[in-house]
């Protein structure tokens, strides 16, 4: 079995802006009655995102195309250089040093005219291409300003000046909260009652509900994966990475969670104990209390 991800898979921390996707994941991998509600969800990812975490396959812009936008940039930024150097020497106007600079600026305010570019394309402006890529010229322009910088940086490929990431497909997850207690408890599942700006009101439950800052016990409440992926090691990699994670950051003492008898096995090969049956009746079926101490974890992997 491999121990990678598929390729362009990547973890990374979910937030509230994932949750359609995590919702949707939640309702393929778990019964109603057995999984988290879009409340729940969104309130996990809005309170502790910090603990949440998806494995996404990314696709991503071809650099091919975004290397042609550049040379398309750079060869239209020349072509206003030579105009102006020309219609200077025609106005009898010896070249300034502020020309690169009035250059700089016409071309990040598009005024100039491309339309006898054949590569140039209906849905190419140019301020959208600066702003999108960050093209060698208008980059340079922003950090050269007068100081001749800007001259001899300008055969410089840049970088695309923002992520190339095009769409990310959330194919698993981890989410979790913070309990004061040592286990998964029924409190912990639940939402408190939360004020118009999402702060926590004070109940007279003796367990806090949801969420507590202050514990040192991590609830894993949902580890889904996709049923295309699934058998590929996947949930077996985001568990040890967040495992990991929380470990190497202090985050908490231990991982807990409720298991289903058939699934011991797989949460033991990852370092979790078998602490007996639960006291919860989420979803009306009984479950395990397991859990995995964060102290020394990292120790305990390099051996
Ligand atoms: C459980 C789950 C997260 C595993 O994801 P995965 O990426 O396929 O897991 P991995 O590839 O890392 O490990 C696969 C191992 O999981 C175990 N496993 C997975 N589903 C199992 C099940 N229903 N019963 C028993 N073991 C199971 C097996 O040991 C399997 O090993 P094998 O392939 O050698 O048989 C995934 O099947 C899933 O999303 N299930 C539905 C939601 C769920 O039950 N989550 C667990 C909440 S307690």
């Amino acid at each position: 079995m491999t121990k990678e991800l598929p390729a362009h898979a990547v973890i990374r921390p979910l937030n509230v802006n994932d949750l359609a996707q995590v919702l949707a994941l939640e309702q393929e991998a778990f019964d109603e009655g057995k999984r988290a509600t879009e409340e729940k969800l969104k309130y996990r990812l809005k309170t502790c995102p910090e603990l949440c975490f998806g494995v996404f396959i990314t696709s991503y812009e071809s650099v091919v195309e975004l290397r042609r936008q550049e040379k398309r940039q750079l060869r239209q930024a020349a072509k206003l250089k030579k105009q102006r150097q020309l219609q200077n020497s025609l106005n009898g106007e010896l070249p300034t040093d502020n020309d690169d600079d009035e250059d700089d600026d016409d071309y990040n305010n598009g005024n100039y005219d491309d339309t006898d570019d054949e590569e140039s394309t209906a849905n190419s402006s140019t301020s959208d291409l600066n702003s999108r890529n960050g093209s060698s010229y208008a980059a340079m322009s922003a950090f050269g300003r007068g100081s001749g910088f800007a001259n001899r940086m300008k055969n410089i490929p840049l970088p695309p000046g923002k992520s190339t990431i095009r769409s990310e497909r959330l194919v698993g997850h981890f989410i979790a909260t913070k309990t004061l207690s040592f286990r998964v408890t029924d409190s912990a599942m639940q939402v408190p009652e939360l004020d118009s700006y999402g702060r926590k009101l004070p109940t007279s439950f003796n367990e806090p509900l949801g969420h507590a800052e202050a514990g040192r016990t991590i609830c894993l409440h949902s580890l889904a994966i996709t049923q295309e992926y699934r058998g590929k090691n996947i949930a077996s990699i985001l568990l040890k990475e967040c495992l990991e994670r929380f470990a190497t950051q202090s985050m908490a003492d231990r991982v807990a969670l409720l298991s289903k008898d058939d699934l011991v096995p797989f949460y033991a090969r990852l370092g979790f104990v078998d602490n007996g049956l639960s006291e919860s009746k989420f979803g009306n079926v009984s479950w395990r209390d397991l859990s995995c101490s964060l102290t020394n974890y990292n120790d305990e992997e390099d051996m």
